[in-house]
C-alpha cells in the first residue's frame, strides 16, 4: 500500500509542520498567562503594584498567538486530508482493478460482501489512520512531551511529581489498548458478514418476498447486526475504563503540585502564576493522553484494515496474460484436445473428462446434454474464465493460454445462461457490447435477436430503462437483449449458453434463421437442453456426465447415438402430451 504514497508524501510532511506551529502556540499560552498573573496582576517584580498596560499588551499578544495557532491548525488539517484522502483513493482504485482481474474462484474465496467492505469501509479506516498519523499523533506527542518539558522547566519538583504518575498512566493506557487490539480484526469480519446478508437480501428481494421469508431474513440480519454491535461495545468498554483511571491519576498529580507549589510560594521559591501555568500544562498533557487512546483505536483498526486490503492487493490473478496479441489468419476455429477439468474450488471431481473435438470457422455447433452434464463448464474454458486441469484449448490454432486475455476475449461474444443486464437503457445495454456501435447497428442486432419488435412496442422504445438486474423485462426479453449485446460485438465466435431457453419455439427458430443469414462467417456455438434448438446445427456434440458421447449431425445422431435418441424421444413425447 505504501507505494501509493509516492505522489502525496509532501502533503504528509507539510501537515505535521503546521501542527508543530499549532502546538507551539498552545504551549506558549500558559507561560504568557503566568506573566499576566505574576507581573500584571500581582506585580511581584514591582513591589506588589500591578501593571494594567502589561496585562493589555499580553492579552493582545495572546489573541494573536491563538489566531496564529488556529490558522496553523486549519492548514495542517487541510494538508492531512489531501494526503489521506488521495492515498485512500489510490488504494481503492488499485484494489478495484485487482478485483476485476480476479477469477471466479478468487472472488468466491473473499465473498462479495467482504470485497465491498474492504474497498469501502477498510479504505476509510486507512484514511483515518493516515490523517491521525500526520496530525493527531504529532499533536499528541508534541503536547505530551512539550507539556512535560514546560512543567519541569517551571519547577523541577513539579516534573518529579509527573514522573511518579506517568508510568501508571502509560501502563493503564497500554493495558487497555493491548486488550482491545485483537477485536479490531473481528470487528471487520463482522462487518463483512453484515454486508453479505444485506447484499443477498437486497439483490434477492423477489425470492425473499415470494417465499415469505422476511421474518427469517430479518432474524439473520439482526443476528449479524447484534454480533457487530456486541464486538463494537466490547472495544468501547475497554476504552471507557481507560479515561477515568488516567483522569484520576492526573488529578492526584494536580493536587500534589498545587500543595507543593503553595509551600514554595510561602517560601518565595515559586510564584502563583507558575502554579497556574503548571495546572494548565497538566490538563494539556491529560488531554493528549485521552487523544492518544483515540489514536490507538484508529491505528489498531487501520492496521486490521491494512492487512485486509493488502490481502486483495497481494492476490495474484490466477488466470495470467499470455504474450500473443491475437492476430491470426484463421478466424473462428476452436479445438479441444484431451481436455479434462475440475473446478478449483470444488472437491477435485472431474466435471469434464478427456474431451476432444474441433469447430470450424463459420460452423453452427450445437452442444446438448442434460442439466449438470458440463456444458457451461465446457464453454467457459474458451474465453479462459477457467483454465483446463489437463489438455489444451486452441482458438484459431493458438493455445488460449498464450493469448493476451483481452485479445482472446475480444474474439468471443458470450450470451450467458443468466442474462446479466445493467440498470441503464435498453440501448445502452446493447451498446455495452461495442462502444463504437451506431444506432443502425444497434437496431440491426436487435432485429436479428428478435428483440426489435418488443422494444419498439414500448412507449420509450430503445430508451426504456432496464431496472436493476433487468427487472423491468420478462425473462425472454432479457435473453434477447443479452443476445443483441453479444451480436453487436462483431466477434469471430458467438456462444449462446442456453440463452434462448425462455423463448417460444417459433421465436427461437426465427432467431436462429436470422443468425444463420446475417452471421454466416461467424462460428456459432449453441448450448441447449431442447433438441429443437440445435437440430439444424451443422454438428451437435452430445455431452453426458462430463464426457463427449458423440459429435455429428442430427440425422446421424438419431440413427447412431442412444443418448441423443433417448432425449429426442422423451422430448417428442413431452410435446405430444402437451399438444
Ligand atoms: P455445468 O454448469 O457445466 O452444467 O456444471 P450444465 O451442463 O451447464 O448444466 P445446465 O444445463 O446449465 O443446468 C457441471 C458440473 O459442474 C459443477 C456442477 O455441480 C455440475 O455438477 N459445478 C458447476 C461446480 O462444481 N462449480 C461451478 O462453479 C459450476
Ligand atoms: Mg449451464
Amino acid at each position: 500500500m505504501y507505494k501509493f504514497l509516492k505522489k502525496f508524501w509532501l502533503f504528509g510532511l507539510i501537515a505535521p509542520l503546521f501542527m508543530l506551529g499549532e502546538v507551539s502556540m498552545d504551549l506558549i499560552q500558559p507561560r504568557m498567562m503566568r506573566i499576566i498573573i505574576d507581573d500584571g496582576v500581582l506585580g511581584l517584580n514591582n513591589s506588589n503594584v500591578g501593571d494594567l498596560s502589561l496585562i493589555i499588551e499580553m492579552g493582545i499578544k495572546m489573541i494573536g498567538i491563538v489566531a496564529l495557532g488556529g490558522i496553523s491548525g486549519v492548514l495542517s488539517g487541510v494538508f492531512a486530508n489531501i494526503f489521506s484522502q488521495n492515498w485512500g483513493n489510490e488504494i481503492r482504485k488499485a484494489c478495484f482493478k485487482n478485483v476485476m482481474n480476479f477469477s471466479f474462484e478468487q472472488t468466491d474465496r473473499f465473498s462479495t460482501g467482504s470485497l465491498i467492505t474492504r474497498i469501502t469501509n477498510d479504505v476509510t479506516q486507512i484514511q483515518n489512520l493516515a490523517a491521525q498519523c500526520v496530525r493527531g499523533f504529532v499533536r499528541t506527542s508534541l503536547l505530551f512531551f512539550g507539556g512535560i518539558y514546560c512543567v519541569s522547566s517551571l519547577n523541577l519538583k513539579f516534573g518529579v511529581v509527573l514522573a511518579c504518575v506517568l508510568p501508571f498512566v502509560i501502563f493503564s493506557v497500554m493495558f487497555f489498548i493491548l486488550k482491545a487490539a485483537p477485536f479490531f480484526d473481528i470487528l471487520q469480519a463482522k462487518l463483512d458478514r453484515l454486508n453479505n446478508v444485506l447484499r443477498e437480501n437486497v439483490s434477492g428481494a423477489r425470492v425473499v418476498k415470494a417465499y415469505v421469508k422476511e421474518d427469517y431474513e430479518l432474524k439473520r440480519f439482526e443476528k449479524a447486526n447484534n454480533e457487530l454491535v456486541d464486538t463494537q461495545l466490547r472495544v468501547l468498554k475497554f476504552f471507557s475504563y481507560m479515561s477515568p483511571i488516567s483522569n484520576m491519576l492526573f488529578n492526584i498529580a494536580t493536587v500534589v503540585i498545587i500543595k507543593l507549589g503553595a509551600i514554595d510560594v510561602q517560601n518565595a521559591a515559586a510564584t502563583p502564576g507558575s502554579i497556574m501555568a503548571a495546572v494548565t500544562y497538566i490538563s494539556q498533557i491529560m488531554h493528549s493522553v485521552m487523544m492518544l487512546s483515540n489514536i490507538f483505536q484508529t491505528v489498531s483498526r487501520g492496521k486490521a484494515s491494512g492487512k485486509r486490503l493488502n490481502e486483495i492487493l497481494n492476490t495474484q490473478p490466477i488466470i495470467k496474460d499470455g504474450d500473443f496479441d491475437g492476430n491470426t489468419e484463421i478466424k473462428g476455429k476452436i479445438e479441444f484436445k484431451s481436455v479434462s477439468f475440475s473446478y478449483p474450488q470444488g472437491n477435485g471431481e472431474l466435471v469434464l473428462d478427456d474431451i476432444s473435438f474441433s469447430v470450424n470457422p463459420g460452423e453452427t455447433f450445437g452442444i446438448l446434454g442434460s442439466t449438470g452434464s458440463g456444458k457451461t463448464s465446457l464453454i467457459s474454458l474458451i474465453p479462459r474464465f477457467y483454465d483446463t486441469s489437463s489438455g489444451s484449448v486452441y482458438v484459431d490454432g493458438i493455445d488460449v493460454k498464450n493469448y493476451k486475455l483481452n485479445a482472446l476475449r475480444s474474439k468471443i461474444a458470450v450470451a450467458l445462461q443468466r442474462s446479466e443486464l445493467f440498470s441503464v437503457s435498453i440501448k445502452e445495454n446493447i451498446k455495452w457490447g461495442s462502444a463504437f456501435a451506431d444506432d443502425e447497428e444497434i437496431e440491426s442486432s436487435a432485429k436479428t435477436a428478435q428483440a426489435y419488435e418488443f422494444i419498439t412496442a414500448k412507449a420509450e422504445g430503445f430508451e426504456t430503462m432496464v431496472g436493476e438486474k433487468g427487472m423491468s423485462l420478462s425473462g425472454g426479453q432479457k435473453q434477447r437483449v443479452a443476445i443483441a449485446r453479444a451480436l453487436i460485438k462483431n466477434a469471430e465466435i458467438l456462444i449462446f449458453d442456453d440463452s434462448t431457453s425462455a423463448l417460444d419455439l417459433k421465436t427461437e427458430a426465427k432467431l436462429y434463421k436470422a443468425l444463420k443469414e446475417n452471421y454466416e462467417s461467424v462460428t456459432k456455438i449453441i448450448i441447449a437442453q431442447r433438441i429443437a434448438s440445435v437440430k439444424d446445427a451443422d454438428r451437435i456434440a452430445v455431452i453426458d456426465n462430463g464426457k463427449l458421447s458423440a459429435c455429428a449431425d442430427h440425422k446421424t445422431l438419431l440413427a447412431e447415438n442412444e443418448i441423443y435418441r433417448d432425449i429426442y424421444e422423451s422430448q417428442l413425447k413431452g410435446e405430444a402430451k402437451l399438444g
